[in-house]
């Protein structure tokens, strides 16, 4: 990777910082947040620019809103107020800012500022230039601290880092590049990747690129389902792509051996957190039985494979974890991974949600706050935010 500028290595003292930071967290139908950690995964760089003297602007996306029209589910309302909570400070919400105004007039050192839902605006998710040239005017340093948002090229990601005056990375975004480049650009061998989750579909061109780089592909959820088909094993009514067996099978029979398919499951009749779990050997499956979760032989296998790895990322849980019935493969992975003595590196929501289920968040390498760049990180595709960033270093 090309050197990017840090934020450290800035002098923003008596300068106009603007942010953009990845707050789209999730919220129930209440619009209540129900998970923080972006929020305070971005304190830090917000943190570091005010005590040196910055007058700050953070900006984020929250959803996928129509860009015109701000409803009231897409305020950063809330995110205002959880972190003004967690800064024990006010923290201002300015809409309709692109322009600037009083509001901006009136920025000075030490102040911070939370600027509306930056998707609502029009031109953003084009990357329009005419909207990225007005934002990069409202500031001296521009500051890319949203890794979860760097696989998109939008006009707070990417247009408004080739406009500002100065353009770097914030802390955040700096840690996650380190920790996945870390992973993955010279891993400590055996590299193991555990690419998990419903759909093979979404994931293939990570379990090709993972394939081709790693030791050992561990596959789970929907996606072994899937393996299993292409070995020729039985699913009986599990969720699976057959329109994807010949993609699962050309991976197989490539690198022989370094995709493990599970051999047994706990099946159930429904997909229900109390329908009785059976456990079976992959080829007694009925033709009404659905896999929920992966059965002990294969997570025994699995559980040698993690102990003696150098570096492991993470993807996705290998069964329905939330369903306790169905959730022992991904404990046992979870806490496989959280006991060796590898490099281990997560990401993605349902993993971060695994991990806090089952209490291992301070025994793996590094959590990523992001979903899909972080998969996107691990396809080896270049990050259009990053980029931007690399073409200003
Ligand atoms: C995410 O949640 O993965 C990021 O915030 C990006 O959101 P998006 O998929 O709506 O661009």
């Amino acid at each position: 990777m090309t050197p990017i500028r840090r934020l450290s290595d800035i002098d923003v003292s008596g300068k106009r910082v603007f942010i953009r930071a990845d707050l789209n967290v999730p919220q129930d139908d209440a619009g209540r947040i129900t998970e923080d950690t972006r929020i305070r995964a971005s304190l830090p760089g917000i943190r570091d620019a005010l005590a040196r003297g910055a007058a700050v602007m953070v900006t984020s996306h929250l959803g996928r809103p129509t860009e015109g029209a701000l409803r009231p589910e897409d305020s950063l309302a809330p995110v205002a107020e959880r972190m003004s909570a967690l800064l024990g400070r006010p923290v201002p919400l300015v809409r309709d800012w692109v322009d600037g105004g009083a509001w901006h007039a009136a920025l000075k050192p030490g102040d911070l500022v939370l600027l509306e839902n930056c998707r609502a605006n029009k031109g953003e998710k084009k990357d329009d230039d005419a909207l990225a040239r007005k934002m990069a005017a409202l500031a001296d340093v521009y500051v890319n601290d949203a890794f979860g948002t760097a696989h998109r090229a939008e006009a707070t990601t990417h247009g408004i880092a080739r406009h500002a005056k100065v353009a770097c990375a914030g802390p955040l975004m700096a840690a996650e590049l380190d920790a996945l480049g870390r992973a993955l650009a010279n891993p400590r061998r055996p590299l193991v990747a555990i690419v998990a989750g419903s759909k093979v579909s979404t994931k293939l061109t990570v379990l090709e690129a993972l394939a081709a780089k790693v030791d050992t592909l561990i596959v789970g959820g929907g996606i072994a389902n899937t393996f299993i088909l292409a070995a020729g094993g039985r699913i009986g009514q599990s969720l699976a792509e057959p329109g994807l067996i010949g993609a699962a099978k050309a991976i197989l029979d490539r690198w022989p051996g370094k995709v493990p398919v599970p051999v047994d499951a706990v099946v159930a009749k429904r997909f229900a957190a109390d329908a009785p779990a059976t456990l079976k050997a992959i080829e007694n499956l009925d033709e009404d039985d659905r896999i929920l979760d992966l059965g002990p032989t294969s997570v025994a296998v699995l559980k040698m494979v993690i102990a003696k790895a150098g570096t492991i990322v993470w993807n996705g849980p290998v069964g329905v974890f939330e369903f306790d019935a169905f959730a022992g493969g991904t404990r046992a992975i979870a806490h496989a991974i959280a006991s060796s003595g590898a490099f281990s590196i997560a990401g993605g929501g349902d993993t971060i949600a695994a991990i806090h289920k089952f209490g291992i968040e301070d025994r793996i390498g590094y959590i990523s706050t992001a979903g899909g760049a972080f998969l996107e990180f691990l396809e080896g595709k270049s990050l259009p935010a990053v980029a931007a960033l690399e073409a200003r270093a």
